[in-house]
């Protein structure tokens, strides 16, 4: 073929090539005509659906919300999830009110999420809706029915789906130290509400064991050196609790009896829970002002300076801590002195027993 003959055939594949990348993206932003036949009457913002004792929601399902949800991605229709009703009149509506019908339509989405569902039926949600708390979450509280979104993408939105429900503990959060850092300056190093609680599997957070594995919780980012270094925060403070006698006893008690309840503080009984705040904030709990009152919770009689016989998170320095410095220094001569001399002497002895007893066996031997 002569190169002046390859330019239209060139062109023209190039065309048919454009044409069908073209005609795939329209198919995929066109919504499917079997939606479209629902939507005809369900984007109509005055459709409403009524229930038994007479309560009333609104019957409008949005287009553009659907379609841009995770399912309208993937070409779902409407029959996926309501496959009776195909039909108009549909059947009558099957639910005693709104709550109800909710819980029953929330079924749909277990078939095609099983290891979410799994989940969720060992949470503390599922615990209360078996108690009969109806209003207690379930899938489509968290993600939507119809604009369902993932909620990977946005660690606020997470927080703002819990606020549904636990309104003020999100604005006792908000106000905190890592609900500012995540809210207002979209800081995602900061905990949202599940990465204490966990997703789907959210446990009862007044057990024993939740309390007692509590301290790693909070060390899963305030031992971690590389992140907290961003913030110039100590990640001592996780190594100087557990080698604190709060410390030394939860960590035991996770270790051999994680259901027993330990009276010892925790990370939380110290700094607060949805409330934490800097240590230099006026209104933290462990600001000077304010640390007897929290040791108090514990330690009732106390005076205003027992918090000072305390160490906090820092190793005693002979700047801070002049006479426990001293002491522990004195301790960490003394100990290893005392056991390593022990040892050596031992070992002295051991030897000269050992190597005495056999050169006065040689010399047994040699004089026979
Ligand atoms: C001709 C208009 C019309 C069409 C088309 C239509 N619907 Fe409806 N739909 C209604 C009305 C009106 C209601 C309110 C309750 C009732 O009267 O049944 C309703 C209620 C519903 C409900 C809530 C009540 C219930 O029983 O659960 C669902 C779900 C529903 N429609 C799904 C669909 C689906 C899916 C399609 C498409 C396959 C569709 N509808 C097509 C008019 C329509
Ligand atoms: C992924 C599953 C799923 C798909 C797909 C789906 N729905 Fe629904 N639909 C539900 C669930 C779950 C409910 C109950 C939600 C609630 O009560 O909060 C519901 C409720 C409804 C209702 C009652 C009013 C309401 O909003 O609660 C109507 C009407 C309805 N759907 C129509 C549609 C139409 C029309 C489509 C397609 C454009 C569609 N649905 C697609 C799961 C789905
Ligand atoms: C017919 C099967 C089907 C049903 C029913 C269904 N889903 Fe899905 N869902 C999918 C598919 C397919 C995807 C996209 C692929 C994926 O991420 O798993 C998806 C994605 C999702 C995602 C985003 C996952 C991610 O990776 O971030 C969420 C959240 C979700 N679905 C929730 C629901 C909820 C809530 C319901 C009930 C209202 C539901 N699904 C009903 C099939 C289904
Ligand atoms: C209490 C709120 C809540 C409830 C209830 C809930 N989810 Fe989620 N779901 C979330 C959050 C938050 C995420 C994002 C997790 C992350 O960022 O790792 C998520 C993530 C997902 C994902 C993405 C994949 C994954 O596992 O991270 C799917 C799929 C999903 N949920 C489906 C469901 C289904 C199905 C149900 C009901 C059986 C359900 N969810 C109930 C809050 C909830
Ligand atoms: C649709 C409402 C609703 C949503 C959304 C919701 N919850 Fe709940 N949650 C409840 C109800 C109701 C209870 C049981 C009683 C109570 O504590 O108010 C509960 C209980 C809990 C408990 C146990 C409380 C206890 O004292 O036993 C935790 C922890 C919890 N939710 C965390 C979360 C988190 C984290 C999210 C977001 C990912 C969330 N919830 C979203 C309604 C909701
Ligand atoms: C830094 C970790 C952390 C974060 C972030 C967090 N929680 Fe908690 N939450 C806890 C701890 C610890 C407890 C247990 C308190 C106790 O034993 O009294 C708790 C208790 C709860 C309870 C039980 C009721 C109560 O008052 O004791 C609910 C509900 C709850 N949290 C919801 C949320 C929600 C919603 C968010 C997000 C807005 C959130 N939590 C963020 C650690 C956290
Ligand atoms: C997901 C990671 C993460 C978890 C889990 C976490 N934190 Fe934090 N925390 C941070 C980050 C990041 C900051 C810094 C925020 C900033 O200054 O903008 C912070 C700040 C703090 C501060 C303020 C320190 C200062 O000097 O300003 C305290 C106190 C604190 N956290 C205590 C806790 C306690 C107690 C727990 C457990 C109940 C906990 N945190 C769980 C990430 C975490
Ligand atoms: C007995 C009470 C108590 C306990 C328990 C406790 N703290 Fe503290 N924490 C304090 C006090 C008081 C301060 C402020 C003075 C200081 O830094 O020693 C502080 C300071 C901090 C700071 C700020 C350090 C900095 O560099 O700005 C962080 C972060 C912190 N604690 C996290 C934790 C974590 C995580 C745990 C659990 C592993 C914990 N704390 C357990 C009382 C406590
Ligand atoms: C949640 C309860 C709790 C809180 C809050 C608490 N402690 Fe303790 N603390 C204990 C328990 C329990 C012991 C062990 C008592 C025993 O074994 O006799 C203890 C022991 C001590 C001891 C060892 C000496 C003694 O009296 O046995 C000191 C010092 C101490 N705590 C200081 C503090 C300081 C300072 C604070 C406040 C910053 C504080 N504690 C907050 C529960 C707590």
């Amino acid at each position: 073929m002569k190169p002046a003959k390859k330019i239209p055939t060139i062109v023209l594949l190039s065309l048919c090539f454009f044409i069908l990348v073209g005609a795939l993206a329209v198919q995929a932003q066109e919504p499917l005509a079997e939606n479209e036949q629902c939507l005809t009457c369900h984007s109509n913002p005055d459709l409403t659906v009524t229930f038994a004792d007479g309560s009333e929601i609104s019957g409008h399902v949005s287009r553009s919300g659907f379609l841009h949800s995770v399912h309208g991605d993937e070409d779902m229709t409407c029959g996926g999830c309501h496959p009776d009703h195909q039909d108009y009149p549909h059947p009558e509506v099957d639910a005693a009110d709104a709550r109800s019908y909710t819980l029953k339509l929330n079924e749909t989405c277990l078939d095609c999420h099983p290891d979410q569902s799994e989940k969720v039926q060992d949470s503390v949600h599922s615990k209360y809706l078996a108690d009969g708390h109806t209003e207690a979450a379930v899938c489509v509280d968290c993600h939507g029915a119809h604009d369902t979104i993932s909620l990977r993408e946005s660690r606020v939105a997470i927080a703002t789906a819990c606020r549904q429900c636990h309104s003020e503990i999100y604005d006792e959060y908000r106000d905190s130290v890592h609900g500012k850092a995540l809210v207002e300056e979209e800081n995602t190093d900061a905990p949202t509400c599940v990465d204490c609680h966990g997703v789907h599997q959210i446990e009862n957070p007044h057990t024993a064991q939740y309390r007692n594995t509590s301290p790693e919780m909070c060390g899963s980012c305030h031992a971690d050196a590389e992140l907290m270094k961003k913030y110039d925060i100590s990640t001592n403070v996780f190594q100087t609790y557990v080698a604190d006698f709060h410390g030394t006893t939860v960590t035991l008690f996770e270790r051999e009896s994680p259901d027993l309840p330990s009276n010892k503080a925790v990370c939380y009984d110290c700094h607060g829970i949805h409330n934490i705040k800097a240590p230099d904030d006026p209104n933290s709990t462990v600001i000077k002002d304010n640390l007897q009152k929290t040791c108090q919770k514990c330690h009732p009689d106390i005076s205003a300076n027992f918090p000072a016989s305390w160490t906090s998170h820092y190793e005693p320095t002979f700047d801070k801590e002049p006479l426990v410095a001293a002491v522990n220094l004195f301790y960490a001569i003394i100990i290893p002195g005392v056991i390593g001399f022990m040892g050596l002497f031992v070992v002295i002895d051991a030897g000269h027993r050992l190597f005495g007893k056999k050169s006065a066996d040689t010399k047994h031997q040699d004089e026979d």
